[in-house]
């Protein structure tokens, strides 16, 4: 493969003009006086293939990946890490210097990052966590649970079969829990995470009840417009830590940048700011 002195990456979905990577890219490029390039590219699902084999050859180092296309590229790449494999889908990729492409997903990573950030006191031995939700998402978040140690898992989702069917990849820390009975998991779950899109501008509130969790309880939301959802507002109410899903967004974008640009960067403020505009 040609040397290139500027090092090139971008993030890949369809559609992506709302995507805030490249804002975030660009701010740590600044920030950290990197050389380089972070570009977001409108990719149709039939281009895929034709358009990842083509990157490295412009001379791209890599891409992250968003929806549609997570579970694709894997099938496109030539390796993928365990974590990726587990999880079903990528959002990293890596154009090696020996020509194969490899996949990773970073969601987990940074979701627990992001989670010991904003609950510093947050470590898996706390207790049981509740996931709401079984879609994409849920998938990462409670692949990553599992990983740093968490050993109860209850995960519920309207559609009860998605639940059953996370359950069977990831074993007996995990036990359904019928959608209608959510609220009942909540007072013994040291951590609960929303990975629905309920709460979202647009869509309709998340609505569980609140009054039996314990104060002190973690609870997360990957939504993250608005930043501060009413089911964070509820639990901030009821005494519990609260940790907004925009964090999650910035840290899983950190081992892209360090591997691609070489620095490791900080989420702060100023990263945040970046991405709100
Ligand atoms: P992602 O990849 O972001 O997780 P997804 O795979 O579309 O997105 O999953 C969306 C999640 O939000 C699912 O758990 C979905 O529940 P269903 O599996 O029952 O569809 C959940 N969700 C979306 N709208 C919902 C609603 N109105 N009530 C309850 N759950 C909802």
């Amino acid at each position: 493969m040609t040397e290139h002195k500027i090092p090139l990456a971008g993030v890949i979905g369809n559609p992506i003009a709302h995507s805030k990577s490249p804002h975030l890219f660009r701010h740590w490029l600044k920030t950290y006086n990197r050389p380089g390039f972070y570009v977001p590219m409108h990719v149709a699902e039939g281009d895929l293939e034709s358009v990842i084999r083509s990157l490295p050859k412009m001379g791209f180092v890599g891409c992250n990946v968003t929806l549609p296309h997570k579970v694709d590229v894997l099938q496109i790449a030539d390796l993928a890490t365990d974590r990726a494999t587990l999880i079903g889908a990528a959002n990293t990729l890596i154009f090696r210097r020996d020509g194969k492409i490899h996949a990773d997903n970073t969601d987990g990573y940074g979701f627990i990052a992001n989670l010991k950030q904003g609950a510093p006191g947050w470590a898996p031995s706390i207790g049981p966590a509740a996931v709401l939700g079984a879609g994409g998402a849920a998938r990462a978040v409670i692949a990553s649970l599992i990983d740093v140690g968490v050993q109860e898992i209850f995960l519920s989702n309207r559609t009860r079969p998605k639940a059953e069917a996370l359950q069977s990849a990831f074993g007996t820390k995990v036990t359904v829990v019928d959608w209608v009975q959510a609220g009942n998991i909540l007072e013994d779950s040291a951590t609960v995470v929303n990975t629905t899109s309920l709460g979202m501008t647009g869509q309709p509130e998340l609505r569980v009840p609140l009054d039996g969790l314990r104060r002190g309880t973690v609870v997360t939301d990957l939504v993250y417009s608005p930043l501060k959802t009413r089911f964070l507002q509820e639990a901030e109410a009821a005494g519990c830590v609260t940790v907004d899903g925009l964090g999650m967004l910035l840290h899983q974008a950190v081992p892209g940048f360090e591997r691609w640009f070489g620095t490791r960067p900080e989420v702060d403020v100023d990263a945040r700011a970046a991405v709100l505009g």
